[in-house]
């Protein structure tokens, strides 16, 4: 866990709404929700399935619009009006999702994805050869080689291998803000351990603030700072990972933790 981070407030929602549909089919995804993401910080953002928590990941990403509220990127409204705007914003945040399927075109083989981070980077005009080593680096970052894979396309690749593409991505765009959306929930649990520590060793070797969206409880106390937990698109309790876990005051978060036994006797045993 990462005791110190700073004050500086990265991104911040306030009063963050969404709703699908209308009428008598809306769907409130998300209400109200405040939410801050400082430097450095480890945050995860626990909560059953359908209570908003993806809906919100891609609202902070830009990849949703926000039926109300405010969206700040160090203090200021962040701009997502054009091309050049948007890529200026995905500099600074970026996310692994669900669904690795979902995450790149599947059109495109391995050398045109990794090369369009290099593109986000604004490095589209170094030459070939570092363009290569850059791929390369990051593939290594990952366990991959990247003569095996640069020229295969996604649906070609094992589930394994896209998860650790996708970190590759991250490694090679670095932003500041990962977003990592159960990033482990197709794998077992031998590579879920491995992208695990693929994720904190590029929050040690990069800085990067990280977001998990996890509906697990223990992992998010083992590896948080912060915790939110989210129930029908209400961010209903917040705090420092230990008094969410140890202290949960909302009756939602104490069903929650009531529901993992082992790992309120694991504390137990600890103190
Ligand atoms: N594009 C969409 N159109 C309509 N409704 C949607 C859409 N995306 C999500 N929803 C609805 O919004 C609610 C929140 O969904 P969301 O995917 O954010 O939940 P989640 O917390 O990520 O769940 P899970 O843990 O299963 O991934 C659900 O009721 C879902 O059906
Ligand atoms: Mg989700």
């Amino acid at each position: 866990m990462n005791e110190i981070f700073s004050d500086q407030t990265l991104l911040e929602t306030k009063k963050v709404c969404k709703t699908f549909g209308s009428g008598k089919n809306a769907v409130n995804a998300v209400i109200d929700v405040d939410f801050q993401i400082h430097q450095g910080e480890i945050i995860s953002i626990v909560g059953t399935s359908g209570s908003g928590k993806t809906t919100l990941a891609k609202i902070l990403l830009g990849l949703l619009k926000e039926t109300s509220g405010e969206i700040l990127y160090k203090g200021k409204p962040r701009l997502l009006k054009n091309q050049k705007e948007r890529r200026a914003y995905w500099q600074n945040i970026q996310a692994i999702f669900q669904d690795p399927f979902s995450t790149f075109n599947q059109f495109f083989r391995v050398d045109k994805i990794l090369n369009d981070c290099l593109k986000l980077q604004g490095l589209e005009h170094i030459s070939q050869k570092e363009k290569t080593e850059k791929m390369q680096d990051a593939c290594k970052f990952v366990n991959l080689k990247y003569e095996e894979l640069y020229n295969k396309y996604p649906f070609e690749l094992s589930g394994g291998q896209m998860q650790r593409l996708m970190i590759a991505r991250i490694f090679m765009v670095k932003p500041n803000i990962l977003i990592a959306d159960e990033p482990t929930s197709m794998i077992d649990a031998c590579s879920r351990s491995t992208i695990l520590d693929m994720l904190m060793k590029l929050r040690e070797e990069e800085g990067m603030t990280i977001l998990f969206i996890t509906h697990d409880l223990g992992l998010a106390y083992y590896l948080s700072d912060t915790i939110y937990i989210m129930e029908s698109g209400r961010i209903v309790e917040k705090g420092p990972a230990e008094d969410v876990i140890l202290h949960p005051q909302d009756s939602y978060t104490k069903q929650l933790v009531s529901d993992v036994p082992k790992l309120h006797e694991e504390w137990v045993l600890s103190y």
